[in-house]
């Protein structure tokens, strides 16, 4: 990083973001969706944005198996600062609130094996109406976020414009990298701009940020991620080639967990947040969380389509009258994953079709259901039909058709028991047959 940064500046190459992060979407746990601008720690301790929830949720991430599944950032979002800055303009944690500081919140995490994250904003104001991070504070604020051994800065855009933006989002890049200490960059410029081109420059963006808000805030309900979900897929074309290893779409937390969604309704959030390549921070009570939505938030097998080392973004295949929708997306070794997304509102749909008609190529296939956890052989030509619940998916992990041995598969019990391992060294759960 250090000698990069160096490199880098010599060269006078300014727009490349070399921080070497994020090579696969970043994933653990962001406090916003769930629990706001909750600052009455009088009345309400447990749930205030206090550095108690924050360590609350780190024991909850290193203790439950979350962080072995790549869950590792712990992510402060708005209302965390003090109204003022301290008397050397810097940005101070509420002190009430975070009697230990920022830096010793950051080294509970480190102790932990996980990573802290923190926000800002590009205006005057946070979105909550705290201190803002303006043009002349950048260097200032950037540097104080590595003096604090932070490792995730989502950087808002409440209380700007779009010039002001313009200017910023890249100026924070080149000041986060300047520190040497490699900053996950989270940005929300393309939400403020619409989402599109012209006005958003995705290429840009992947050269300076890690990941990005594309569109407006998710809240507790199916119908916000219904909403998400179908901007995203409206507008795969233009927001697909944006997204690879380091730069990454962001349609925002995951919600499984909360109030909102029934358990298909949290399998369809899970499943078409791993086509998408998506985040997966989860804004939730770790705390109390249900069996049923940890089920579905651990499932190893859609974590590792959705960390797919190749990181290429999947897209919406076809789209029924019936309401049914397929979705797909290449994984790494000619594998694939596969997405029937019901819109109906009825009864569970029994759809038929075949592989040759999803665009596959001769062969025959394997594919395993990841949330059944049952494996079956298809041929490509052959008609199948999946049922698929109101408002829910099927998610199958298809393998490569070369790699298929079918008298193998039927000859030994590498199908039964388990059908991926950890990879350790990088924390990434990888797919395996
Ligand atoms: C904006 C962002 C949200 C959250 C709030 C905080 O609305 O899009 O994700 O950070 O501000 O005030």
């Amino acid at each position: 990083m250090g000698l990069l940064v160096f490199v880098s500046v010599l060269s006078g190459s300014s727009f490349a973001l070399d921080n070497g992060l994020m090579r696969t979407p970043p994933m653990g746990w962001l406090a916003w969706e769930r629990f706001r601008c909750d600052i009455d720690c009088a009345h309400d301790p447990k749930n205030c944005i206090s550095e108690n929830l924050f360590m609350d949720m780190a024991d909850r991430l290193s203790e439950d198996g979350w962080r072995e599944l790549g869950y590792v950032y712990v992510n402060i979002d708005d209302c965390w600062s003090s109204k003022q800055r301290d008397d050397q303009g810097r940005l101070q944690a509420d002190p009430k609130r975070f009697p230990g500081g920022i830096h010793k919140l950051a080294r509970y995490m480190h102790d932990r094996g996980l990573k802290l994250g923190i926000y800002g904003d590009m205006g005057t104001h946070t979105c909550g109406g705290y201190p803002g991070t303006t043009l002349d504070k950048i260097q200032l604020d950037a540097q104080t976020f590595a003096d604090w051994e932070v490792d995730m800065f989502k950087f808002d855009g409440c209380y700007s414009n779009a010039s002001v933006q313009e200017e910023g989002y890249p100026l924070m890049s080149k000041a986060l990298n300047a520190t040497g200490r490699p900053i996950g960059y989270s940005c929300s410029w393309p939400a403020y701009q619409g989402g599109l081109p012209p006005k958003v420059n995705y290429t840009q963006l992947g050269q300076i940020c890690n990941l990005w808000r594309n569109y407006g805030d998710i809240q507790d309900s199916w119908s916000s991620v219904l909403n998400i979900a179908d901007w995203f897929f409206e507008n795969q074309d233009v927001l697909g080639p944006a997204a690879g290893p380091g730069r990454w779409n962001d349609p925002d937390m995951l919600i499984i967990g909360d109030f909102g969604l029934s358990v298909d309704q949290s399998r369809s959030q899970m499943a078409l947040w791993a086509i998408l390549a998506a985040p997966l921070f989860m804004s939730n009570d770790l705390r109390t969380i249900s069996g049923e939505a940890r089920s579905i938030l651990q499932n190893k097998m859609v974590i590792g389509i959705n960390q797919d080392p190749m990181g290429v973004q999947g897209r919406r295949i076809v789209k029924e009258k019936s309401g049914i929708e397929v979705f797909w997306r290449p994984l790494s070794g000619d594998a694939s994953a596969l997405v029937f997304f019901s819109r109906r509102t009825d009864m569970p749909y029994r759809y038929q079709t075949s592989l040759s008609k999803l665009n596959y190529t001769t062969g025959s296939y394997k594919a395993f259901d990841v949330f059944t956890n049952s494996a079956m052989v298809l041929k490509d030509s052959a008609d199948f039909v999946v049922s698929v619940n109101p408002t829910g998916v099927v998610m199958w992990y298809i393998s490569a058709p070369a790699r298929l041995n079918v008298r193998q598969y039927f000859s030994s019990d590498r199908m039964q028991g388990s059908a991926y391992r950890l990879d350790k060294d990088n924390a990434i759960p990888r797919v395996f047959f």
